[in-house]
């Protein structure tokens, strides 16, 4: 493969051939890959890491509404080589430092098509810890690209296993299925999960990030960064040759792209790793990202808030004030409709959250149903749900954003879209000045139900572009966003550090979930960014909320590990004060755990088994330890040499009870407390569907 590459180089780039180095090696030496162009003048690369060809021969291109596909005849103009070692602070993270170290490669290329010579660059950055490439559409005679499909392929060295949700155009609500590539047809979820807005495209379609693992025992990923002004990449699986190739969402004519010259595509990433813990270490997808756009970022704080939320979820209130249907909300009187008794954020119950709130240390309350028109909002396809302005008539705004205040508590605006894009971006300007007005710093915004206009997407480039754009609006307005059912993250929080959340994958909202979902997200969702995952569970009969069958398939041990083994500057406290009142020594470690750290590692894992990690608190000196397990038991031991050497901590132990079960023994849990060096090792016994998490507070 090398030498015929080299050979074509040789005929084809215009007298550079002894210059032209087709092989981009990483700094250590481990990834290394090779591009060349084949007999008929089309991209082609491959990725080897530590001596085994993990991407064999896969080429590259474009197909182009009413023009020549961009997949032969091509030649190479130009071929340049740098490198950079870089280390950048985020400004918030799992570390306080990170370093940016690879290889590069750009190559020019040329293509005619009649008179017409079209340019496109193909941009490669080799990693220790893996390979990306973007193609570049550098400014040109063709003014204006209409991509009707993204021809990339990531040819699999073999049948490797994979963690998948199926592809689909709309959400990233499914549990992971791990199987085998060519298993994949076989066990195609579509009929899986009934969510409002669905669209599987293929049986052999998966999402990104996708985890896979070779039978030699290597870990790669496969993700995008930087999705910016472009459609969300799925993968599509030809699973005679176990070769993926992008499947790019399309915009409602069939059309995936346009863009004008110059433009840069998302880049598109492989991870890999000997070990697990490599895949959830690496920072490639951030490092890919641009660096921060932000000025001042003094006013992005990681956040751990409450919420009056659970209680609608599971169904003990309503978000809505009566149960009305059907009206337009800008003639709907609700002075004069009959309140329904249930709903949650009335000023009452709003006191009582932030009374907790307060109490025990919290900086946001997270308020759901505070504003008009959620009678009608759920799947019905209407342009005009919500205003985000019109609280209902026993949500007192200024009273109780005056009484968080006095309390220390900011509250944290809702803002659901009912995917009406059209509706949200002709009211987004005063739902933040009302926000500013209030002094609300944080919305957490969301797209449930067919996003409007009608053919759109979640994923399409129109929706991508939305999701970018209330994210910029929102930093102009010195607001964080965490925005639900958007497109899945790609590391764009570098640049936007005011983007501390999403949800794009199925979080607690998803009441009887199974165990190993959560040992599989840090793996894949997690990679992108930040999840709102809402962790924190302590009631796990559900059966409080009016008929409600259902039970949470976790200990509470598992829910505590969670606030460590998933990173997010943001991180709620999901049940309701009720429920923690009722074991306030378990709630301790949410009052404790921090949510920004200076240094994280992941001591342990197995994508869809386990996951250990522990973390340094960013404001101290104190360490924090977590755990989580599918629905086997686990026992293992604790090595304390992360602790510094020397010091001595009081390390409070939060475990799984030897009897506890995720189904039938769910809330018994043990707290135990000790004092400990670097020189100790822990024993650890996780549960099934349990976990553990440990606080270490360095004694002076
Ligand atoms: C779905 C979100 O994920 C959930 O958190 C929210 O409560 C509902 N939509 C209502 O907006
Ligand atoms: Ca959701």
């Amino acid at each position: 493969m090398m030498n015929r590459f080299t050979l074509i180089l040789c005929g084809l780039a215009l007298g550079a051939c002894s210059s032209v180095d087709n092989t981009l090696t990483s700094p250590d030496g481990n990834v290394s890959l090779s591009f060349g162009l084949t007999s008929e003048g089309q991209p082609e690369y491959s990725v080897t890491f530590l001596g085994e060809q993990i991407i064999k021969p896969s080429t590259m291109g474009f197909d182009l509404k009413d023009a020549a596909p961009l997949t032969s005849g091509f030649k190479i103009d130009k071929v340049t080589h740098s490198q950079a070692d870089e280390t950048w602070t985020p400004v918030w993270g799992e570390n306080s430092e990170i370093r940016n170290h690879y290889n590069t490669m750009t190559v020019s290329m040329s293509q005619k098509d009649g008179d017409t010579v079209r340019k496109m660059d193909i941009e490669f950055r080799v990693y220790d810890d893996g390979a990306a490439f973007r193609y570049i559409f550098p400014e040109q005679e063709t003014k204006q690209f209409v991509i009707t499909d993204e021809l990339t392929q990531m040819a699999m060295g073999g049948d490797y296993t994979a963690w998948w949700i199926p592809g689909d155009y709309d959400t990233q609500e499914y549990e992971y299925t791990r199987s085998l590539l060519s298993e994949i047809r076989g066990l195609s979820t579509k009929d899986q999960m009934n969510n409002v807005s669905q669209s599987v495209f293929s049986p052999t379609g998966v999402q990104t990030s996708l985890m896979l693992k070779t039978p030699s025992g290597k870990y790669l990923n496969l993700h995008e960064a930087a999705l910016i002004d472009y459609p969300a990449m799925h993968l599509n699986l030809n699973d005679t040759t176990m070769t993926f190739t992008s499947w790019l969402t399309p915009s409602p004519d069939g059309t995936k792209a346009t863009f004008h010259t110059p433009f840069k595509t998302p880049w598109r990433v492989i991870m890999a790793g000997d070990e697990a813990t490599d895949i959830l270490a690496t920072d490639i997808i951030y490092n890919l990202n641009d660096p921060c756009a932000l000025d001042d970022t003094s006013w992005i704080h990681p956040t751990k808030y409450m919420g009056v939320w659970w209680e609608m979820i599971t169904g003990k209130s309503s978000w809505a004030y009566t149960d009305t249907e059907n009206f337009d909300l800008a003639t709907f009187d609700y002075s004069k409709a009959k309140p329904n008794g249930r709903h949650g954020a009335n000023n009452a119950n709003v006191r009582r959250y932030i009374d907790f709130a307060a109490d025990n240390g919290f900086d946001q309350l997270l308020i759901e149903g505070w504003n008009t028109g959620w009678e009608d909002w759920f799947g019905k396809e209407k342009d005009f749900v919500f205003d985000f302005v019109t609280p209902y008539p026993d949500f007192d705004i200024k009273a109780l954003n005056e009484y968080a205040k006095s309390k220390g508590i900011k509250l944290m605006m809702h803002h659901e879209t009912s995917g009406s894009i059209p509706n949200y971006e002709r009211h987004l300007d005063q739902a933040y000045d009302l926000m500013n007005h209030y002094g609300y710093n944080a919305v957490k915004s969301g797209y449930v139900g067919n996003i409007l206009p009608k053919g759109q997407n979640h994923y399409s480039q129109a929706s991508v572009r939305h999701y970018l754009d209330a994210v910029k609006k929102a930093a102009d307005k010195h607001i964080m966003v965490n925005a639900h059912e958007a497109v899945r993250p790609t590391g764009l929080a570098r640049t936007y550090p005011n983007l501390v959340g999403n949800e794009s994958a199925m979080g607690t909202e998803y009441q009887n979930m199974s165990p190993a979902h959560v040992t599989i997200l840090p793996f894949t969702r997690l990679k992108g960014g930040p999840m709102d995952f809402t962790p924190g569970i302590f009631e796990m009969d559900l059966s409080f909320a009016p008929g409600n069958t259902e039970h949470k398939r976790a200990t509470i041990a598992n829910q505590l590990g969670l606030y460590v083994t998933m990173y997010s500057p943001l991180q709620m406290a999901a049940d309701m004060p009720e429920h923690y009142a009722k074991k306030m020594d378990a709630f301790q470690f949410i009052r404790d755990v921090p949510v920004d750290w200076s240094e994280s590692h992941y001591i342990d894992a197995e994508p869809g088994e386990f996951i250990i990690a522990v973390r340094k608190d960013k404001n101290s000196d104190n360490w924090f330890a977590g755990g989580v397990t599918n629905a086997d038991a686990r026992d293992t031991n604790l090595k304390l040499d992360f602790l510094t050497p020397g010091s001595t901590y009081e390390a409070t132990i939060y475990a799984d009870a030897s009897d506890a079960h995720f189904d039938t023994n769910p809330e018994a849990y043990i707290i135990t407390k000790q004092q400990v060096t670097s020189a100790d090792t822990l024993p650890i016994h996780m549960a099934p569907g349990g976990g553990f998490a440990i606080s270490f507070v360095i004694e002076e």
